[in-house]
């Protein structure tokens, strides 16, 4: 790369995006691929002093290497087997640009002939809508192998205020997705999992706030938030160069605790890492990354098709543990069908063994002591009901005490020399190994074509702490996650009428690719009310409200231990994908009604929870909190308040364009005007919450 660029127009690529272009230019010298605007946000000079640095250092490079600049961060860090390391990689071959179907698809061939590694960056947008998305092919071209101890597909820079402020999405188990707020005017922050999966620690998306907008819109932001699509150990940094006015944003599966290799003429593909801009506030990032996760969904959200994917369900989980029986699920289903629920699903301890969690995870057969005229009396009994059945598995892990380990006890994630140590007592198998892959694969086969089964959850409780340099290699997460990712693929194609739950004891592996790959996720064990309101209003800002499972229990709150009424738990859960875990047993039959009646009104207005803008007001911390969905016909508002608050309240709605509503089931008719001015009444029908439903009227 030359010291002193040459001055000359440089070549540009525009990819339209639903907020503008995302621009590139090749850089002095054809370099590098560099970033120049997005939207209209544009790439200022570098105010960074050129003194011991080289050009590619001041450069808001697309993707680099470790070689190619010295000073500030890098995605790709390379090795090659006989010690030389790093690359400078410059731009080595033609440009392209595809256009259609409303898409942009931009490929940059980087090279570096000495070391013999090639580099293919990839960045596609859809005109319909603001999310980039970036990532990198590499090929080992040498005779060596290459050794990667970072290999991320690329980087996007966003320039930033000295206001700036950094939301993160963080928290533990039962208390996930709660929201941070970071200011970094210099040094990196790092965030992400070393456990296998995406975690309960960090939801891997980054989203800054830039400053006030500068376009004249008053009050509101510049926005940028940052994706990683990976589901095992991964990294995001944001590295805030001193001084230079920039965020510099990567990241992809993790550095620390993988190494990732290439045999001489393999190659490889990153994770996505994705990237938006936008103005105005967090609701605002929300819709976009919605947005663009209407695209990963297999049917339109909101659609029949998409609902009938996600039914009304009862899990039975909360209410029988361990304790699985025939006679006592059938009891239970017959009571939920009475509720008009559409699947009931068994959960964990329905397989020979599985009496705690202490034994059975890997023997996959039905409990015949549990169930003695074999699972088809349940799901007989479940399908005369009118619901269709759905299990739980849990395919990745396996107790100590079960047949599988005994018998192929070499099958678990394990570093050489260390004591392999259990979690929750089990074990996780090394998906890695194609042999074990085949055996989830068969396993998943055997059930689901045996069984009339039209819901599956896949469950996954602790992380890959023993993964390493045992049989799995240095990149056991990757290998591990690839095959994860295979068989949620194997599910779809082959069993493409089976709903698939994700989940990870809760909200332990969700992302975008985990989005991609199933129909709904289990956002979090904490069912509590409010504790649960807080968690959802956390996903919410990230992830849709299509994905959000969320069931009514009579589960206590852990950390916000205001009363809430039972209404107020039918709310919360109304404002995802709804369903019922609580003991029906216990519950009398004014439990019942209630329960009966929310789940009519709430399949009633499903469509426009799932297929609406979502608009969250105010904090669930706060006196009144509220999540408006709104499509062009119908506007759904879900209210809560605190037990201090008293009176009518007034929500000022958004996103409602002109018109007129009424109320439906009252006699209210309100302009657009009035609703987004003044506000909407909230009459709070019940003592702590309220649902509202306004149609447009023509
Ligand atoms: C963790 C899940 O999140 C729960 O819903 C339940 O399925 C248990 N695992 C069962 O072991």
């Amino acid at each position: 790369m030359n010291d002193e660029p040459a001055e000359q127009t440089p070549q540009r690529w525009r990819l339209p995006t639903a907020g503008g272009d995302y621009v590139v230019e090749v850089a002095p010298g054809d370099a590098a691929l560099v970033w120049h605007s997005w939207d209209s946000v544009a790439a200022g000079p570098s105010s960074c002093d050129r003194h011991f640095m080289g050009v590619a250092d001041l450069l808001p490079l697309e993707a680099t290497s470790l070689g190619t600049r010295n000073v500030h961060g890098a995605e790709i860090v390379v090795r090659r087997s006989d010690g030389l390391r790093g690359a400078r990689l410059t731009v080595a071959g033609e440009i392209r640009l595809a256009q259609r179907d409303g898409e942009s698809h931009l490929s940059c061939p980087l090279a570096d002939h000495a070391v013999g590694l090639r580099v293919e960056l990839h960045i596609r947008t859809r005109h319909d809508q603001r999310v980039v998305e970036k990532w990198v092919q590499v090929h080992n071209d040498s005779d060596y192998e290459l050794q990667f101890s970072r290999l991320w597909g690329g980087a996007f820079t966003v320039p930033v205020d000295s206001e700036a402020t950094i939301e993160l999405l963080a928290g533990q188990w039962c208390q996930e997705f709660t929201p941070f707020q970071v200011r970094l005017p210099a040094g990196t922050l790092s965030i992400g999992s070393r456990q296998g999966i995406t975690s309960h620690t960090y939801s891997p998306v980054i989203t800054v706030d830039a400053g006030p907008d500068e376009t004249g819109h008053d009050g509101e932001r510049e926005l940028f938030s940052v994706a990683l699509s990976w589901s095992g150990s991964w990294r995001m940094s944001t590295d805030a160069v001193p001084l230079s006015g920039v965020l510099r944003i990567a990241g992809g599966s993790d550095d620390e605790s993988a190494t990732i290799s290439l045999a001489p003429g393999q190659q490889l593909r990153t994770p996505t890492l994705t990237g938006l801009h936008t103005r105005g506030d967090a609701d605002d990032v929300a819709h976009a990354w919605h947005t663009y996760q209407r695209t990963l969904s297999r049917d339109e959200p909101g659609s029949p098709a998409a609902i009938r994917r996600r039914p009304v369900l009862y899990n039975s989980w909360y209410a029988t543990g361990f304790d699985v029986r025939a006679d006592h699920q059938l009891a239970l289903a017959d009571r939920a069908a009475q509720l008009g629920v559409e699947a009931f699903v068994v959960d964990d301890g329905w397989f020979t063994g599985r009496t705690s969690s202490a034994a059975g995870l890997g023997d996959w057969q039905v409990d015949s002591g549990k169930f003695p005229a074999g699972l088809e009396q349940l799901i007989d009994g479940v399908t005369a009901r009118g619901m269709r059945f759905g299990i739980w598995i849990e395919p990745e892990m396996v107790n100590p005490d079960s047949d599988l380990h005994r018998a192929h006890p070499q099958w678990v994630h394990h570093s050489r020399g260390r004591p392999l140590g259990t979690i929750r007592n089990q074990y996780v198998l090394n998906l890695g190994l194609p042999e074990v892959e085949d055996w989830v694969a068969h396993t998943l086969r055997s059930l689901l074509s045996r069984y009339d089964i039209g819901y599956l959850k896949w469950d996954m409780n602790r992380s890959i702490a023993d993964g390493g340099p045992g049989r799995g290699g240095h990149d056991w997460s990757w290998r591990h996650t690839q095959a994860y990712y295979r068989l949620l693929d194997l599910l779809r194609a082959e069993f493409p009428d089976v709903t698939l739950e994700a989940c990870a004891g809760g909200g332990g592996r969700i992302d975008n690719e985990v989005l991609a790959r199933s129909d709904v996720v289990w956002t979090s064990d904490e069912t509590g009310p409010r504790d649960r309101l807080a968690i959802q209003h956390g996903f919410l800002s990230a992830y849709p409200s299509w994905v959000m499972s969320s069931w009514v229990t009579d589960a206590e709150d852990r950390l916000d231990t205001e009363a809430a009424s039972a209404e107020f738990r039918f709310v919360v859960a109304m404002a995802g994908v709804l369903g019922i875990g609580a003991d029906l047993l216990t519950w009398a039959d004014s439990d019942m009604d209630r329960a009966a009646r929310f789940i009519a009104r709430y399949r009633d207005i499903r469509h426009v929870i799932h297929g609406g803008r979502i608009r969250r007001h105010g904090s669930p911390a706060g006196q009144m909190y509220a999540v408006q969905c709104t499509t062009e016909e119908c506007v759904v508002v879900l209210a809560w308040r605190r037990g201090g608050s008293d009176g009518e309240g007034r929500l000022a709605l958004r996103d409602l364009g002109p018109g007129r509503f009424a109320a439906r089931g009252g006699d209210q008719v309100f302009d657009a005007d009035e609703l987004t001015g003044a506000g909407l009444p909230v009459g709070w029908t019940w003592r702590d919450c309220d649902v509202i439903v306004l149609d447009r009227v023509p």
